[in-house]
């Protein structure tokens, strides 16, 4: 099947542009009047401190009894700098959900520690560590807990890889806050949102790994701590980035270059993302060939991905030739920059079964799974042949930050797509299933993509989205934009029978924008769905922006607080490539991405 495709519109990008520059400068130079007026306030204090203190200096010239003056001054300078870092604490923490947590956390560790700064930066630095130490701390108390089943032993397992993730994650994110200063920080922000999110959805996912009972209620509560410390975290690095991301707009951004494209990329990654069709492009070499016939290196795609070097340079490019793998494949966190091509969707396609009800976890299930960052896709199948009655079977699921699919396939039933965490762009991809079918808790974008609704169990619904956010302060969702939502062939005749939706709310903040898609009539006028009575219906985000087809009219749609209906375009502009994904910085502008709205 072909996607079409858009036309690259660069007058419209430019003037776009144009008007951004104009935005920004507006903002930079209003925060920066905002920064003059806090530097003149903080001088004043500065001047104001400094003539009490020389007022001190006199009465205590004056109090001839006085035992010790040098020794009074250093104390004296202590508490003052005590009561300085209290302040900034106290004001660094105001903008979090759990304030008190906040403090507590960070005068305790600020002042265990005498030599600490109290830059904003190192104060982030701190919070960020603050949720390493506490997460190290509650692995440490869950891991002595009875885990007496093969299930509650499985979901542990799961739980400390996860934990490892969020390990991994909280490092990244020190250290990344570590070069920076707190003039420079803003720079980093984009990744920081993306890491803690990802934090966030790792604790998420462990607690949910365990069936319902003591044991879940017991792994949530200890967590809650972690989890409250890292919302505050979130709220931090946007307040202290914010307060001067406007100022320092000229440097906030990775620089575009002369052609428009980010002055980092490979040229061989800008090959990759502008190729139209495979055949015909001799730059794309495979470091490695598999086939199942025997005539290439490897026989299966687990293999290829065994063999891999440990280090190189580039990305390491995998062609699959034509044939049903059956495997269950996983590019592991250390395979960095792996792009994986088949023959086509329908030929080069890697399948399984495994799925919950025969007793695997729904995290484990999943017949292909990414972690590596940088990864790609293209011209390739995923697929999870356990069918309906086996409930959630997913078919490829994706951690790996700055992914891309092209022109791929996903198939399934329940929960075929999990976009777990991470920035995760999609496009020209067929993806198929009954119930939640793209879900997951990644800030994801599914672009000129088509999601054929399969047919149902009798007894079922089917929903295209279950976006799981957390936390209102994560940088996540999903949006499918210019994109077709219809029901498959399959079931084409019985569709009105069944109730089909768009979204429900698989966590408290779920967020799902439906933008620019044609929308076919078999989905419900109502649109969206609960989770379970009115849970998250207040706090989800869920908008729609310029669709058309029969099930696009929004007059019966759902009347929740959270459902926003039609979005300005404004709005909408928020949930495109560039200001969701940062995907400027890591996507080529030319051809295959639209970065903005098309309309
Ligand atoms: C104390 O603070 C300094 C500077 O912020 C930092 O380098 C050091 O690692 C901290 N020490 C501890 C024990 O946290
Ligand atoms: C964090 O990263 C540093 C350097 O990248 C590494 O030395 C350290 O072991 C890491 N810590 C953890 C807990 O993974
Ligand atoms: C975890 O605890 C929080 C706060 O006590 C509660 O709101 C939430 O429903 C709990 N989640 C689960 C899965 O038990
Ligand atoms: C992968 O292939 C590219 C292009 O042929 C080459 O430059 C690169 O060195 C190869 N990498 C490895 C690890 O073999
Ligand atoms: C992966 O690719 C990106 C962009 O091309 C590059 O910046 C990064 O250094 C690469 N990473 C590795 C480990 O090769």
């Amino acid at each position: 099947m072909a996607f079409q495709d858009f036309d690259y519109i660069s007058e419209r990008r430019k003037n776009e542009q144009k008007q951004k520059a104009k935005n920004r400068i507006m903002i930079g130079v209003v925060l920066f009047l905002a920064v003059l007026v806090l530097i003149a306030a903080a001088a004043c204090a500065y001047v104001y401190i400094n003539r009490n203190s020389a007022a001190d200096g006199k009465t205590g010239k004056h109090s001839t009894n006085h035992p010790n003056p040098a020794k009074d001054k250093a104390a004296h300078a202590k508490d003052d700098g005590n009561a300085a870092t209290l302040k900034a604490v106290k004001m660094l923490c105001s903008s979090t959900d759990y304030i008190q947590t906040c403090q507590d956390s960070l005068s305790k560790y600020i002042g265990s520690n005498a030599t600490a700064s109290k830059q904003p930066k190192d104060l982030l630095q701190a919070a960020i560590s603050v949720v390493s130490a506490e997460l190290q701390k509650v692995y440490d108390k869950v891991s002595t807990m009875n885990f007496d089943t093969p299930e509650l032993k499985g979901a542990f397992e799961d739980c400390k890889v996860l934990f490892q993730d969020a390990k991994d994650e909280l490092n990244s994110s020190v250290s990344s806050v570590h070069q920076q200063t707190t003039t420079s920080l803003s720079s980093s922000t984009p990744d920081l949102n993306n890491w803690l999110s990802a934090v966030m959805s790792y604790q998420e996912t462990c607690i949910d790994g365990f069936p319902d009972g003591d044991v879940k209620t017991s792994m949530n509560t200890s967590l809650q701590s972690v989890k409250e410390l890292t919302s505050n975290s979130l709220a931090i690095v946007n307040q202290v980035s914010g307060l001067f991301s406007a100022v320092n707009f000229g440097a906030s951004r990775r620089l575009l270059d002369h052609d428009g494209l980010p002055s980092w990329m490979s040229d061989e990654d800008r090959r990759m993302l502008k190729r139209k069709d495979k055949s015909k492009d001799k730059s794309l070499v495979p470091n490695v060939t598999v086939a199942l016939d025997g005539s290439g290196q490897f026989k299966t795609i687990s293999d290829a991905l065994a063999a891999m070097p440990t280090a190189y340079e580039g990305r390491y490019n995998i062609y699959v030739k034509e044939g049903i793998y059956q495997e269950y494949p996983i590019v592991s966190k250390n395979m960095i920059n792996v792009t994986i091509y088949g023959d086509g969707s329908q030929k080069s396609v890697v399948t399984g079964n495994k799925n919950f009800v025969d007793g695997v976890r729904t995290f484990q299930t999943a017949t292909f799974t990414v972690l590596g960052d940088g990864f790609m896709a293209q011209s390739i199948g995923f697929k999870n042949t356990a069918g309906g009655e086996k409930h959630q079977a997913v078919a490829i699921r994706v951690q790996a930050d700055r992914s891309v699919f092209l022109n791929c396939r996903m198939e399934g039933y329940q929960d075929t797509v999990y976009a777990q965490t991470h920035r995760q762009f999609y496009r020209g991809c067929l993806i198929t299933g009954t119930v939640d079918f793209i879900f997951g808790d990644a800030a994801s974008i599914f672009q000129n993509c088509v999601m054929y609704i399969m047919k149902p169990l009798d007894n079922q619904q089917t929903i295209v989205t279950a976006q799981g956010r957390i936390d209102k302060r994560e940088t996540t969702g999903i949006v499918l934009q210019n994109c077709k939502i219809l029901a498959d062939k399959g079931f084409e005749e019985d569709k009105m029978k069944f109730k089909n939706y768009l979204g429900r709310p698989w966590k408290e903040y779920s967020r799902t924008i439906v933008m620019e898609s044609e929308i076919g009539e078999l989905i419900d006028p109502a649109g969206w769905m609960p989770w379970e009575g009115d849970f998250a219906l207040n706090t989800l985000y869920y908008a729609e922006y310029a669709n058309t087809g029969p099930g696009a009219k929004t007059d019966s749609r759902v009347k929740w607080a959270g459902y926003k209906g039609i979005i300005s375009k404004t709005e909408a502009q928020k949930y495109t490539v560039t200001p969701f994904l940062q995907g400027d910085t890591w996507l080529d502008s030319n051809t295959k991405v639209r970065f903005g709205l098309s309309s």
